[in-house]
């Protein structure tokens, strides 16, 4: 393969559906179960990107030995095309999750992708996708690509080959409630990431690993996890799969306040979007750290007002209740707040096109 063109094979699948049948899977749409009619792999080996295909979405082979399927070298991404008025499509972003995803190779030992190819791989699936793309506001067509080793092998190391392939699932809203209050629990019983580890990698093996502590939080009847620093036991992280924000009301100020980057939390996009558009709004920003005490006094005290998590599948959800043992304490009343929607109704204005992208982020397909 010439890897300076990136030129994609395109096999348009045989079974493409009807557009009847598509209407009758998108009239429903909720997170993650409907997938388009095709999907992009790219095959690495003898150290190089191999010749990449457009093809029917559909079950891969796989060497029971592929040492990703035992030792876990798997990432992936998740970003969102977004129908637009004029009857374009366009991506929030994309480049930022192509960048993270090489970050993500890297510390798992992985071969990166050139951004370029993988912006490729999604414009040409969105492009023969094209009527997948949801039409509602609210609704997007959410992009998937990932990475695994494929070497059939037991030793080891990092794997000589890998699969990259990227597929597509029009979307609606990430919590079947739509955007409600959801109520958290702060896991005291485990944690997600520790320094030095996997924590800012988008790796499979983090959410393996979050799942117990995802299923603990529900029994305590809760919708998610929040996640401590692992040293301290104290600092808040971010969410199940969501970073978190804290509104508070500061002398006539609106300020949004949201853990900084440590290397354990995902450095998500969302969130570094919902920094610059929050002083667009005219509130102040800040990144810092913040303990689950200071939570607790400054709802308390009437200072912290709001709090909301944020994603790429999500968007912008407001958490109307924090539990954990001992206390539990209920945010804004547990309703949707003013500062949380502003945000929202922001972010989305720019993604579905009806307010001018002035910060250059949207990528047109
Ligand atoms: N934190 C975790 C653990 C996530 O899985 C995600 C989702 O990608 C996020 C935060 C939010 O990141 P982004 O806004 O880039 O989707
Ligand atoms: C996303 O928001 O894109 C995520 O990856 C979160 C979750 C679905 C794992």
């Amino acid at each position: 393969m010439t890897t300076s063109t990136f030129n994609l094979l395109v096999t348009p699948s045989a079974t493409i559906l009807s557009d009847a049948q598509r209407a009758e899977r998108m009239s429903k749409l909720t997170f993650g179960r409907t997938f388009t009619d095709h999907m992009v792999v790219i095959p690495y080996r003898d150290g190089t990107w191999q010749q990449g295909e457009v093809k029917a979405y559909g079950p891969l082979s796989l060497d029971p030995s592929a040492s990703s399927l035992h030792y876990g070298q798997a990432i992936f991404e998740g970003f969102k095309a977004f129908a637009q008025p004029d009857g374009g499509v366009k991506t929030f972003r994309p480049e930022a999750n192509g960048e993270r995803f090489n970050r993500s190779a890297k510390r798992l030992a992985m071969p990166e992708i050139p951004v370029e190819l993988f912006l490729k791989a999604a414009d040409e699936l969105i492009c023969l996708d094209r009527a997948w793309v949801p039409q509602n506001i609210g609704e997007s067509l959410y992009l998937r690509p990932l990475m695994i080793a494929t070497d059939p092998y037991l030793g080891v190391r990092p794997s000589n080959e890998y699969l990259f392939v990227l597929f597509a699932s029009p979307a609606g809203a990430y919590f079947p409630k739509g955007v409600k209050p959801v109520t958290v629990w702060i896991s005291e019983d485990y944690v997600r990431a520790a320094p030095g580890g996997t924590g800012e990698a988008k790796c499979a093996g983090n959410y393996a690993a979050s799942l117990v502590a995802q299923a603990q939080a529900q029994e305590k009847g809760c919708d998610q996890v929040v996640w401590l620093d692992a040293v301290h036991r104290e600092y808040i992280e971010e969410m199940g799969g969501m970073n978190l924000f804290f509104v508070y009301q500061e002398g006539g100020k609106t300020v949004i306040v949201t853990p900084e980057l440590t290397g354990t939390l995902l450095p998500g996009i969302t969130r570094r979007s919902l920094l610059e558009l929050a002083k667009d709004l005219g509130f102040e920003a800040q990144e810092r750290k913040l303990t689950v005490q200071q939570w607790r006094d400054d709802i308390a005290a009437g200072r912290m007002t709001e709090v909301f998590a944020c994603g790429t599948a999500a968007v912008i959800t407001p958490v109307g209740e924090v539990k954990a043992n001992g206390f539990e304490m209920r945010i804004n009343n547990g309703e949707n707040g003013p500062v949380t929607m502003a945000l929202r109704e922001a972010l989305l204005s720019i993604q579905h096109g009806s307010a001018p992208d002035t910060h250059g982020w949207m990528h047109t397909v």
